[in-house]
């Protein structure tokens, strides 16, 4: 594994092998084949042009893909992401508390997340929001058969949140499942998105200056160590005539985290310098795509912003620091890019 030092401070951060390449060997390249049939795209007017061309199928959507074979309509899906926001939005209105958030993050935060939002629920919920079950999606299947058998109605008086609420009067045991399989797939990412950009925010830059807001951070944070580090689009005709260079049969993977490090869209591109937001537009900002492209972006982002923020504002406020001892930070080639196991302790 090769290194990179990003933040101000004496912290490296490790790349897996392939992570590492993509960054020495085609930063600041707009095209290049990966695989037989597979081309990279980082060139931020292709990327532009590529996203714009057609929409992101079923099969492309990380959250709303089939469940088994069942599409999930956009009723469907428009309905759980406002179960998930009304969650989030109640969990917002709790007082900060005194949680203690030391230890490893992620884990530490996607535990304190899970809580605040879902922390109402009994186990068969919870359990779905385990971050082990992103490891292997036959666990997944094994969590929800197992929580569905279990599924009764709970007693009078318990509180559930909206989006548990949905699962339990599904009708059936087939529409209970499936309820359970979506529940899971906006839950779960409320935990593990945020709990991971909270944690390459501290990595990159804890302790933070005074005056800089939690905001500026979490874009600079987005923007060198963006957790949706990919986007995937299958072979497609639209591709072809976007670019003579991509095939018929080839898959396009395009990378957010090299344009965000693109030297010709960024001063001094590799360093942690929140302050460049202030005069800056991210909803606006050639290369910048951490929550993908203006036409179809995250339906979460408004709900990952003020959550993150607040993950922030605890540390800030106990002064929490990365532990002087930890200076390398590893991101493995997973699913989500984030820096594992940043060990928080007090200053
Ligand atoms: C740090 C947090 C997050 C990041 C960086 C992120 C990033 C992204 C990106 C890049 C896309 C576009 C994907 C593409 O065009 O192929 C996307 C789409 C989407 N995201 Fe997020 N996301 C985050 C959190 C969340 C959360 C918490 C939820 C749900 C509760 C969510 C729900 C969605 C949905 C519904 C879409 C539309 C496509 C689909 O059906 O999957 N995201 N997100």
């Amino acid at each position: 594994m090769a290194m990179s030092r990003t933040g101000r401070n004496a912290r490296v951060t490790v790349f897996a092998p392939r992570i590492d390449a993509l960054l020495r060997e085609h930063r600041g390249a707009d095209l290049f084949r990966l695989e037989e049939d597979t081309v990279g795209v980082a060139g931020v007017d292709l990327m532009d042009r590529l996203l714009r061309s057609r929409p992101a199928n079923a099969e492309e959507r990380p959250t709303f893909k089939p469940v088994q074979g069942r599409q999930v309509t956009r009723t469907d899906a428009s309905a759980l992401m406002q179960a998930v926001s009304a969650d989030v939005r109640a969990a917002l209105r709790k007082p900060l508390g005194r949680p203690d958030l030391t230890g490893k993050w992620p884990h530490v935060a996607h535990v304190y997340l899970r809580d605040l939002v879902f922390g109402r629920e009994s186990f068969r919920f919870r359990i779905l929001v385990d971050r082990r079950l992103e490891l292997t999606p036959k666990l997944t299947w094994m969590a929800v058969a197992a929580g569905t058998a279990m599924l009764g109605k709970p007693g009078a008086g318990i509180p559930l949140s909206q989006l548990a609420a949905r699962a339990l009067n599904a009708e059936n045991y087939q529409d209970r499942r499936f309820a359970m399989y979506l529940y899971r797939r906006v839950a779960a990412p409320v935990c593990s998105t945020v709990s991971a950009l909270a944690t390459n925010a501290l990595w990159l830059g804890a302790p933070f200056d005074e005056g800089v807001s939690n905001r500026d951070i979490l874009l600079e944070a987005l923007r060198l160590l963006p957790p949706s580090w990919n986007l995937l689009r299958m072979a497609s005709p639209e591709y072809p005539a976007v670019d003579g260079r991509i095939g018929r049969a080839d898959d396009i993977l395009m990378f957010p985290l090299l344009s965000h490090r693109d030297p010709r869209l960024w001063d001094d591109p590799e360093a942690f310098r929140p302050e460049r937001w202030k005069d800056l537009d991210p909803d606006d900002q050639p290369g910048y795509l951490p929550f993908g492209h203006a036409d179809e972006r995250c339906w979460g982002r408004h709900m990952v912003m003020p959550l993150a923020e607040r993950l922030l504002d605890l540390v800030r406020r106990d002064g929490l620091v990365v532990s002087p001892e930890q200076t390398v930070g590893r991101v493995e080639l997973d699913g989500l890019l984030e820096v594992a196991g940043v060990r928080m302790v007090r200053g």
